[in-house]
Parts: structure tokens; C-alpha cells; sequence
């Protein structure tokens, strides 16, 4: 969480203040409790920060406008320790003079100690947080060098952290540290930028560097210089951003989210796009992990949190029936703590749509010191969770700023489904299903989801109808069950509504007792001709909960006539193979529960207590 952005330029100007605040608006989506910055002018820190969103520290520097200056630390809080005030916010100042200002994101896991330490030292804290120890800690440290200052007291350091700080005796100097959270360079003309992720600067530069763990940076106007925790010179990684400012815009939507919903055809398209051949096969070279490897897993374990795990379920379906090997799902903040039996023939699949999740990426490090393969399903590159598997295979979703995963969730089945059938393709064949037959269809399917995007006008005013509603329950089977799961998610997290998914099957086992006259029930209804009879099954389970009151809003293929006489609603999907059906059948669901917040009135992009992308366990 938090969203972290510092700048170096050449000349003392409005700039410095200007490229931070614009970073903080692009990274608000990782925490929005608090936001602050801090300028180097005049051998002196000025600072303003605010408790609330970003707003709110706009008006105050509109009241108190900074001095120009060429050097720029700036945050947006996610509070973990100390609660969402004004002197709680970042940047922190340390030493008796204020000199040093600090920020952070993560969680400094010996803070207690080393707070003891300095109190009995004579220091006094302003604030409540971890990240203050930090600021006194480097105001003590420093002789002269900035740099040296946090090479020793990163030493002292136990948990996650990225740091940024400036002194006011080294103007033109912004020194970074990270481990176990995100920082990535941005390489500017005559200047130079750090940022959480890219879009800090994407509007300066679209050319950036890739930290290692346990690093130091430090940036000037015309230099970036890297070296490890124990000093030795490093090298980052160079890449290109290939995305640009507008695609992290709003693009005339009113939500990120809304924009990022019908964003989906092309991001499951961009997903699909260059991993076949010109004979159709694919070829998923990137992934770094040798086909011999591949060809000798004998058990898969998906790792993954929220929605990316909802994608992990519907995974393990497909997987199974294509490749015939073991697959299992684990919470990847369980997964650690359940004795995981993993070796060199165990795969283990990370889902991230940020690449940062501190509970998947703790799974991963979990899974990499029990000798399994590991590897990531990711959208964002530059993070840390690629990086510290060993093999990648991206989503080409895009930025995803709404806090609420969309394009994200459907990009990820995809890209699954993408590892499935290459899986069975490699084993020399399909069991189930033809992988050539389901590629195809694959391919038709953003055309499938567009389609689904020009119905929805039904869903908004059913919505709009539903905004005092107090409890909403999903159904499902098979596949349907882990989309059941994301509809609730989706509601729970966007209009704060009681909401529950189950599988259908359960129903009856103990859930069909929530069921009186009016509760609205949604039920994802599986295609006519899904096997093993499964349509029809569902089929009973409306008429189970339909005789005993409830108001079923159902979601059926385009011609399925069944579910008709007992549906209150039927919200109709284009024809698809059963296992593509979550590619459709989920983004009616993700539109509801947009429309429902937006209709009481809350923030969809920033939901209340979320976080973009949360890197604490
Ligand atoms: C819900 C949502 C979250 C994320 C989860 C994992 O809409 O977005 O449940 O899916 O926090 O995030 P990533 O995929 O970034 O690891």
C-alpha cells in the first residue's frame, strides 16, 4: 500500500512540486488515509500533509503555497500504524532540527525497539508511526552523505520497506531504499524520478529501472546510482514502459472502474495477442521456465488473494480437465501455514494483477524454498512477485487504477487458461477438450464479452432499483461457483452490502435457510448443454429458492428458454463453451455492483478501507 513519488531536477522551479503531486494523483489508487510532500528550499525541508485523500492536501497548498525548489519527496497513505491524522501523514521529519524528511511504504517490523532505544535517548516522536523511528534514525546517521546514512540504518531495518528521503544540506539528492516493496526509476532528460510503480511518472518518461530487493538508489538531475545493502555497486534493470499517460486516465468514463469494464475485450485480446504460431500452436516462450521442466510437473498449486484467487478456482477446472494434473487453490496468506507438500515437479502459479501483494509473494518465497517451479501470473511488470519467481507469464490488461479488479480478473483467466491448454499441448495432447477448438474460441471472445458490454442497461436499472437493499446472495456450479464468489466480492467491496456466494449445491445443506419472501438471489446458469447434466441441476436450485420467496435475478445464455418461468429477472449472455463462460457471466456482475455504489452515492475507484494493491501481511 501507499503510493510513493520523488523527483530531481535542474533548476529551482515549480516542477519539483508539480511532477510530485501529479505522481500522488496517479497513485492515489494505493491508499488514500493521508497524502503529503516535501520540498528541499532554501537549506530547509517545507512540508505540508493532510489526513484524507489528495484533496485535501491540494487546499492546503493553495492556502500555503510552497517554496520553488528542484527537489521532491510525496505520499499517499494506507495506515497501518497510527491512524489516519495529520501528523501521522508522510513525509517525517527527523533530527532536532527537521532537517530530513522521510517516507515509507510497508511496515517496519521493529519499530517498538528501536523506538524504546531513541525515546530513552532523549528523542521525541511526533507521531505514531513506525516510519518516524526511520526519520530520527537517518537524521542521526547522517555525516555529510545521504546514501551512507541509509546503508546504516537499513542494517537496523526488520520487515517491508521502501524508503525516499531528501536532506536539506544535499539539495538536488533523492536517496531510496527497498526491500520486499515496490520502487522503480523513472529516467528522465536532466532528471531523474522514483515512484511505486510507473505511473508515478509515466507523464515525464516512459523509460525506467527495475530495483533488486535489498537496494539503494540515489538520484540526481543527471545521475542514478544503485548499489546493494552491503554496498557493493549494482545495476537495475532497464525497461520501457509501454503504456502511456492517456491509458491512465479516465477516458470520459465517470470511474476508472467503468472505464476499466469495457476496457475488457481488449484486454483479454491484448492477453491472447503473439502466443500462437503461424500454425496455431502456442508458443509461450517468455515464460522462462524450459518445456522439460513443464513436461515433469505432477501437481499444481495456485497462490493467490481475492479476486486473483477467484480466478485461481475457476483455473483449477480447465487445468484439470486439459492437462489431467493435480491442481489446488490456496489463500495465499494460508498457505505458508497449511504444511504445503511441494517439490521440483509442483508447480506453483502466483496470481497478482499488482505483482505486490505481500500474502502471495510471501506464498511464492514459501514456495521457492520448498524446490518448487514457480511462476507468476502478473500484470505489472517492473514488481516484485515476477521478479522473484521463476518463470512469467503477463496479462496485457493495462493499468488497473479502480481498486475493484475487472479487466484485471478477466485478463488473468485468461492468461490461465492460456497456461492450461499450453500445458496439454506440451503433454503431447488435450484430454478433454480439443486445445485448437478452445484457442479459437478464445479468440472470439472478446467479441463475446463487447457483446455482453451493449446489454447491460437491464442490470444498471435493476441497480439503481436494489440501492437499499441489505443482503444480496450469488449461486453457482462449476465454474459458475467461483463467479458467484467475485459478484459477492464485488458488492461486499464497492457498495458495502451484506452479500455471499455459494455453490449452488450447497445450498441445501444449510444456506437455503437465509432464504424468506423478497431476498434477491443472483444465479450464474450454466450453457444448455454443459455435461454431466449441470444446467438442469441449477435449473431446480432456482426453483427451490423461487418457491420458498425469493426474487431470482438470473443470468442464462442467449436462448435458454428453461430458467424462464422462474425468473424474476433474466439477464441474458452471449452463447459460449462452459469453460468461457466466466469470461462473459462475470461482467454483468462487476456493472451491478458499480452501479449500485454509484446510486448511494460512494466512491467506486476508492472504496472505503481498500487499497490498490495491498503489501502487507
Ligand atoms: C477485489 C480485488 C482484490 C485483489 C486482491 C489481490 O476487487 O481487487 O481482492 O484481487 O487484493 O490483488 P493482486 O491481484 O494485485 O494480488
Amino acid at each position: 500500500m501507499c503510493g510513493i513519488v520523488g523527483y530531481v531536477g535542474p533548476t529551482v522551479s515549480s516542477r519539483a512540486q508539480g511532477v510530485v503531486m501529479e505522481g500522488l494523483a496517479r497513485l492515489e489508487y494505493r491508499g488514500y488515509d493521508s497524502a503529503g510532500i516535501a520540498l528541499v528550499a532554501d537549506d530547509a525541508i517545507a512540508i505540508r500533509k493532510r489526513a484524507g485523500k489528495l484533496a485535501n492536501l491540494l487546499a492546503d497548498i493553495d492556502a500555503h503555497p510552497l517554496p520553488a525548489s528542484r527537489t521532491a519527496i510525496g505520499h499517499t497513505r494506507w495506515a497501518t500504524h497510527g491512524g489516519p491524522t495529520d501528523t501521522n501523514a508522510h513525509p517525517h521529519l527527523g533530527g532536532p532540527d527537521g532537517k530530513l524528511a522521510l517516507i515509507h511504504n510497508g511496515i517496519i517490523e521493529n519499530f517498538h525497539a528501536l523506538r524504546t532505544e531513541l525515546s530513552a535517548d532523549g528523542v521525541a516522536f511526533a507521531s505514531e508511526t513506525d516510519t518516524e523511528v526511520v526519520a530520527h534514525l537517518l537524521a542521526r546517521a547522517y555525516d555529510g552523505d545521504l546514501t551512507a546514512a541509509m546503508r546504516t540504518v537499513v542494517a537496523r531495518l526488520e520487515g517491508a520497506f521502501t524508503l525516499l528521503a531528501v536532506h536539506a544540506d544535499q539539495p538536488g539528492v533523492v536517496v531510496g531504499a527497498r526491500r520486499n516493496s515496490p520502487l522503480v526509476v523513472g529516467l528522465g532528460d536532466g532528471e531523474n524520478f522514483l515512484g511505486s510503480d510507473v505511473a508515478a511518472f509515466i507523464g515525464y518518461t516512459r523509460e525506467a529501472l527495475e530495483l533488486e530487493q535489498d537496494q539503494i538508489v540515489t538520484i540526481t538531475p543527471d545521475r542514478v546510482d544503485v548499489i546493494g545493502f552491503d554496498g557493493d555497486p549494482a545495476q537495475g534493470k532497464a525497461f520501457h514502459v509501454d503504456w502511456d499517460a492517456a491509458a491512465a486516465e479516465k477516458g470520459g468514463f465517470d470511474w476508472f472502474m467503468e472505464k476499466e469494464i469495457n476496457e475488457q475485450p481488449q484486454a483479454v485480446a491484448d492477453t491472447l495477442l503473439g502466443r500462437t504460431d503461424e500454425t496455431g500452436a502456442l508458443v509461450l516462450d517468455e515464460l522462462r521456465i524450459s518445456e522439460e521442466q513443464l513436461r515433469s510437473v505432477d501437481r499444481i498449486t495456485f497462490v493467490a488473494c481475492g479476486t486473483s484467487a477467484y480466478a485461481a478456482m475457476i483455473a483449477k477446472y480447465a487445468l484439470e480437465r486439459w492437462t489431467r494434473i493435480p491442481v489446488e487453490v490456496s489463500l495465499a496468506h494460508e498457505f505458508r501455514y497449511c504444511d504445503p507438500i511441494a517439490n521440483d515437479h509442483t508447480l506453483v502459479v502466483s496470481i497478482s494483477q499488482s505483482g505486490e501483494t505481500m500474502d502471495t509473494l510471501m506464498a511464492v518465497k514459501h514456495a521457492h524454498d520448498l524446490g518448487a517451479l514457480t511462476l507468476s501470473i502478473c500484470n505489472t511488470h517492473g514488481s516484485t512477485i515476477p521478479r522473484e519467481s521463476d518463470g512469467v507469464l503477463y496479462t496485457h490488461a493495462g493499468p488497473e487504477i479502480g481498486v475493484a479488479s475487472t479487466k484485471g480478473f478477466l485478463s488473468q483467466i485468461t492468461a490461465c487458461y492460456l497456461l492450461g491448454l499450453y500445458l496439454a499441448q506440451l503433454r503431447g495432447e488435450a484430454y478433454a477438450d480439443d486445445t485448437r477448438v478452445v484457442l479459437t474460441e478464445l479468440q472470439e471472445t472478446p467479441d463475446r464479452i463487447a457483446e455482453v458490454l451493449d446489454r447491460l442497461e437491464r442490470v444498471r436499472e435493476i441497480a439503481r432499483f436494489m440501492a437499499d437493499t441489505r443482503s444480496v446472495l450469488f449461486l453457482g456450479r462449476h465454474v459458475g461457483f467461483p463467479v458467484a464468489l467475485e459478484g459477492a466480492l464485488k458488492l461486499k467491496e464497492l457498495a458495502y452490502i451484506h452479500a455471499e456466494g455459494f455453490a449452488a449445491g450447497e445450498l441445501k445443506h444449510g444456506p437455503i435457510a437465509l432464504i424468506e419472501p423478497g431476498q434477491p438471489v443472483f444465479i450464474v446458469v450454466p450453457g444448455p448443454d454443459t455435461p454431466h447434466g449441470l444446467h438442469g441441476k441449477v435449473v431446480s436450485n432456482i426453483q427451490e429458492i423461487r418457491a420458498r420467496g425469493a426474487r431470482t435475478i438470473v443470468l442464462a445464455q442467449d436462448g435458454d428458454t428453461a430458467v424462464e418461468p422462474f425468473a424474476d429477472e433474466v439477464i441474458r449472455v452471449p452463447r459460449t463453451s462452459p469453460m468461457l463462460q466466466p469470461l462473459v457471466t462475470a461482467v454483468p456482475l462487476q456493472v451491478f455492483a458499480m452501479e449500485l455504489a454509484n446510486a448511494k452515492g460512494l466512491d467506486v475507484d476508492q472504496p472505503r478501507n481498500l487499497a490498490k494493491s495491498v503489501t502487507v501481511e
